[in-house]
C-alpha cells in the first residue's frame, strides 16, 4: 500500500514537472512572438510615416536597431551632400547677384546733378520727344536741373538711353521708348517735339520713314498738345531755307528747296512740320513756338554724325586725312549746344509764336574749319583733301537772328574755340573709352561711310 502511494506521487511529481516545463516553454514562446509582432508593427509604422509624412524630424521614426544603424549612417551622408549642394547653388546665386549689382551700380550714378526744387505751382510736367538724342538729352539737363518733371519720349532711331542715364530713378524723371508715328496718350503743360533724325546720313537712310516722322510724328505731337492744353515747341531747321538765294537768311525767306532731291524727305517734312503748326495754331487755338535750327555741335552728337564737325574731329584724332567734299568754299556756321539750349528755353517762356532763327551767325567757310580743327588737336597730323561735291549741298548758311535778339533778348555766347576744344574732349573720351563700333546706335550701324556728307 506504502509502495503504490510511493509510486503514484512519483508518477504525479513527473507530470508535474513536465506540466510546468510545457508552461515556461510557452511563456516564453509567446513573449518572442510578441516581440517580433511589435517589431513588425514598427517598421510597417516608419514606412507609412516616412511615405505619408516626409516633413516629420527623423527622431519619431522607429526602426529596429541594426536598421537603424545603417539608415543612419546613409541619411547622414545624404544629409551632407545635399547641404554641401545647397552651399554650392547659394554661392553661385551670390555670385550672379554680386555681378548685377555691379552692372547696376555701375550705370545708376551715385548722385543726380543738382536739382532745384520748384513747388507745385512753378513746375510744370514737360514732354521732350527725342530726348535721348543729342541736342534733346541737353534740353532734358536744363528741363532737370530747374525743377521741372520731365518725360522723354524716344524711339532710339539716332538716340542713346546713356545720353540721359544720369537721370535714371530720379522722381522728376520719366523715359518712354516710343515711335512718335503711333499716337501718344499722356498729360503734360509743355511739349518740346525734337522727335527726327537730323543727320544726312541718318535721315537718308529711310526717307520715308523721316516724312514720317516729320509729318505724322508732328500732327500726333500737335492733336497731344490740343487735347491736354498744352503749349508746344517745334523743332525745325535751317534746311528749310534749301540752297539759299538770300544772305544771311531771315525768317522772312521763303526758301530754295528741291522737292525731288535726296534731302527733300528731311527738308519738305520739315516744312509740312512748319505748316501743321500753324495750321493747328489757327483752327485749333494750339499755343505754338517754331525754332528754325541751324547748324550745332557739341557733347553727345554721333561719333557717325556724318556732318563737318564729328568728321572732322574723328579725322583729326585718328590723324586719318581730313576730308572736304567740293571745293570747301561753301559756308557753315556752327552753334555749341548750350546756346541752343538757352534759346529754346527762351522761345518758348517767350510771347512770340512766329518762326525763330537759333543759330551762330559766325560764319566759316569749311576749309577754314578743316584747318581750326586741326590745329586744335594737339600732335595732329593729318592732312586736308578734297572730294567729290555732295548733291544739293547748299552753298550758304548763315542766320539772322535780329528777331532772337529782339524778342528773346538772346544770343549766342560760347566762342568757335571754346566749343570746338569741349567737343574734341569729349570726342577723345569717346575714342578712348570704347571702340567705334561698341558705340553706335541702331542707325549707325546701318549707314554705309559713303553717305557721309557735310
Ligand atoms: N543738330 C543740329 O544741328 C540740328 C539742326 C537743325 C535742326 N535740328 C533738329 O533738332 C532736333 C534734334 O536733333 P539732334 O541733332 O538732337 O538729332 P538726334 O538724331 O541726335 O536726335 C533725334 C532724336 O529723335 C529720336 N527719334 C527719331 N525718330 C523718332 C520717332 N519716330 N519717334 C521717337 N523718337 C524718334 C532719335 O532716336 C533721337 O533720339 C531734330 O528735330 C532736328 O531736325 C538739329
Amino acid at each position: 500500500m506504502i509502495r503504490q502511494s510511493l509510486k503514484f506521487r512519483k508518477t504525479v511529481s513527473i507530470i508535474c514537472i513536465i506540466v510546468l516545463i510545457v508552461f515556461i516553454f510557452l511563456v516564453l514562446n509567446k513573449d518572442k512572438n510578441y516581440d517580433i509582432q511589435i517589431e513588425n508593427s514598427h517598421s510597417e509604422d516608419a514606412q507609412a510615416l516616412s511615405y505619408r509624412d516626409f516633413n516629420r524630424p527623423k527622431k519619431d521614426i522607429i526602426v529596429p536597431r541594426e536598421q537603424s544603424n545603417i539608415m543612419d549612417s546613409n541619411s547622414v551622408k545624404e544629409e551632407k551632400d545635399n547641404t554641401k549642394q545647397e552651399l554650392l547653388d547659394a554661392k553661385a546665386r551670390i555670385e550672379l547677384l554680386e555681378k548685377k549689382l555691379a552692372i547696376l551700380e555701375g550705370r545708376i550714378p551715385q548722385k543726380y546733378p543738382e536739382v532745384k526744387y520748384l513747388g507745385y505751382k512753378e513746375r510744370r510736367r514737360i514732354l521732350v520727344t527725342g530726348g535721348a538724342g543729342f541736342v534733346g538729352s541737353h534740353l532734358v539737363d536744363v528741363l532737370m536741373m530747374r525743377g521741372h518733371e520731365v518725360i522723354v519720349v524716344d524711339n532710339f532711331f539716332t538716340g542713346r538711353k546713356r545720353n540721359v542715364e544720369h537721370w535714371f530713378g530720379h522722381r522728376n524723371f520719366e523715359m518712354i521708348h516710343h515711335d512718335i508715328v503711333n499716337p501718344l496718350y499722356v498729360e503734360a503743360d509743355e511739349i518740346y517735339h525734337l522727335a527726327s533724325p537730323a543727320s544726312p546720313p541718318h535721315y537718308m537712310q529711310n526717307p520715308v520713314k523721316t516724312i514720317k516722322t516729320n509729318t505724322l510724328g508732328t500732327i500726333n505731337m500737335l492733336g497731344l498738345a490740343r487735347r491736354v492744353g498744352a503749349k508746344i515747341l517745334i523743332a525745325s531747321t535751317s534746311e528749310v531755307y534749301g540752297d539759299p538765294m538770300v544772305h544771311p537768311q531771315p525768317e522772312s525767306y521763303w526758301g530754295h528747296v528741291n522737292p525731288i532731291g535726296p534731302r527733300a524727305c528731311y527738308d519738305e517734312g520739315k516744312r509740312v512740320a512748319e505748316t501743321l503748326a500753324y495750321s493747328y495754331a489757327k483752327q485749333e487755338n494750339v499755343s505754338v513756338r517754331v525754332a528754325r535750327i541751324f547748324n550745332t555741335y557739341g557733347p553727345r552728337m554721333h561719333v557717325s554724325d556724318g556732318r563737318v564737325v564729328s568728321n572732322f574731329i574723328m579725322q583729326a584724332l585718328q590723324n586719318l586725312t581730313i576730308t572736304v567734299y567740293g571745293n570747301g568754299k561753301q559756308t557753315r556756321s556752327f552753334c555749341y549746344v548750350s546756346d541752343l539750349v538757352d534759346g529754346l528755353l527762351a522761345l518758348m517762356d517767350s510771347d512770340y509764336s512766329l518762326p525763330v532763327n537759333i543759330g551762330n551767325p559766325v560764319e566759316h567757310t569749311i576749309e577754314e574749319f578743316a584747318v581750326i580743327i586741326k590745329d586744335l588737336v594737339p600732335g595732329c597730323r593729318s592732312t586736308v583733301a578734297t572730294g567729290a561735291a555732295v548733291e544739293d549741298d547748299p552753298q550758304r548758311r548763315r542766320p539772322d537772328i535780329a528777331i532772337a535778339e529782339k524778342h528773346l533778348h538772346w544770343s549766342p555766347k560760347i566762342s568757335l574755340q571754346e566749343g570746338l576744344q569741349r567737343t574734341i574732349d569729349y570726342f577723345k573720351e569717346e575714342l578712348s573709352r570704347t571702340t567705334f563700333y561698341n558705340n553706335q546706335t541702331y542707325m549707325d550701324a546701318k549707314v554705309k561711310a559713303s553717305h557721309i556728307r557735310n
